[in-house]
């Protein structure tokens, strides 16, 4: 996997359904979309038809969140080869899904629940990545989700986790931003030190979303604007990684279409004042980064 392989695609939105009549209505100006692929994995009617229309004017990404890489169960071949066609018929830059495990038994449970840090489990996640990707015949995404909970049997900091099974797939990393600072107050982490620890050439993606404060505890609820810390966060992002495409997410209390877009825009000042062009070239962060040697460092 190489990121020069992946297009720079700019700041985009989640295409989510109260903004289907106004998109294709107005074609409001917007660099790309990110889908849902299971909103699409159906056999014809209206979604797929928003879907044509969006595509004929937008570049789009495929974004999952059925895959279960981390389950025990086997993967669902009838999942992966929809999600084949889906991709086959719509050709997304990219295709994504979540470092996390959501069903048991062949129950899909809904949630993108955390795993357990630990070199057999980076194995095990690994293999199944390679597998996905060698059906797909493209390389995936995976992204970093919110968590609540840890396990005591990890062995590894998020971020090794994270970089270890990147290396091992041979895979991309969608890094999103609010989820790391979600789970650094929940775990009582440093967000600073995650993103100065993720490789710096796996990262094609970034998420930003609004979360819910309650005081104890954060919650990945994309429901509220992107606040003003993981604004601050995406800047360091911004300058550690350079020119990487950034998605806004928003699922719940979803404001008019002109909000999204303009936290969109926000993003692109952001990254417009941290990534500067050097020498005609525009993928140069203004603040020289330093990539870590690989080293797995175990918890005590
Ligand atoms: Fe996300």
């Amino acid at each position: 996997m190489k990121r020069s392989d992946f297009p720079f695609l700019g700041f985009g939105v989640g295409l989510r359904r109260p903004h289907y009549a106004h998109i294709l209505e107005h074609r409001p100006a917007m660099d790309w979309f990110e889908v849902i692929s299971e909103n699409f994995m159906v056999a014809g009617g209206r979604p797929l038809e928003v879907l044509a229309a969006v595509r004929d004017r937008y570049p789009i990404v495929m974004h999952g969140v059925s895959l279960s890489i981390g389950s025990a169960d086997p993967l669902n071949k009838r999942y992966l080869k929809e999600l084949r066609d889906l991709a086959r018929r719509f050709e997304p830059a990219w295709i994504s899904d979540h470092l996390c495990w959501t069903g048991v038994g062949g129950r899909n449970l809904h949630d993108l629940l955390p795993l357990p840090y630990t070199e057999e489990t980076v194995r095990h996640v690994a293999r199944r990545i390679r597998h996905v990707q060698d059906f797909l015949e493209r390389p995936i995404l995976i992204e970093n989700v919110s968590s609540y909970v840890t396990f005591r049997d990890s062995r590894l900091t998020e971020w090794e986790f994270l970089r270890a099974i990147a290396e091992e797939a041979d895979c991309g990393i969608l890094l999103d931003v609010n989820n790391i600072f979600v789970s650094a107050f929940n775990h009582r982490f440093s967000a600073d030190e995650y993103i100065d620890s993720v490789p710096v050439q796996r990262v094609v993606q970034f998420h930003l979303a609004g979360h819910s404060d309650h005081g104890t505890h954060l919650l990945d609820t994309h429901d509220h604007p992107v606040c003003d810390a993981v604004w601050n966060l995406y800047e360091r992002a911004l300058r550690r990684f350079g020119r990487v495409s950034t998605l806004i997410e928003w699922d719940d209390n979803i404001p008019d279409f002109g909000v999204l877009s303009e936290t969109a825009e926000h993003a692109r000042r952001i990254f417009d004042a941290a990534v500067r062009p050097v020498d005609g070239r525009d993928d140069i962060p203004a603040q020289a980064h330093t990539e870590p040697a690989l080293s797995i460092n175990h918890r005590a």
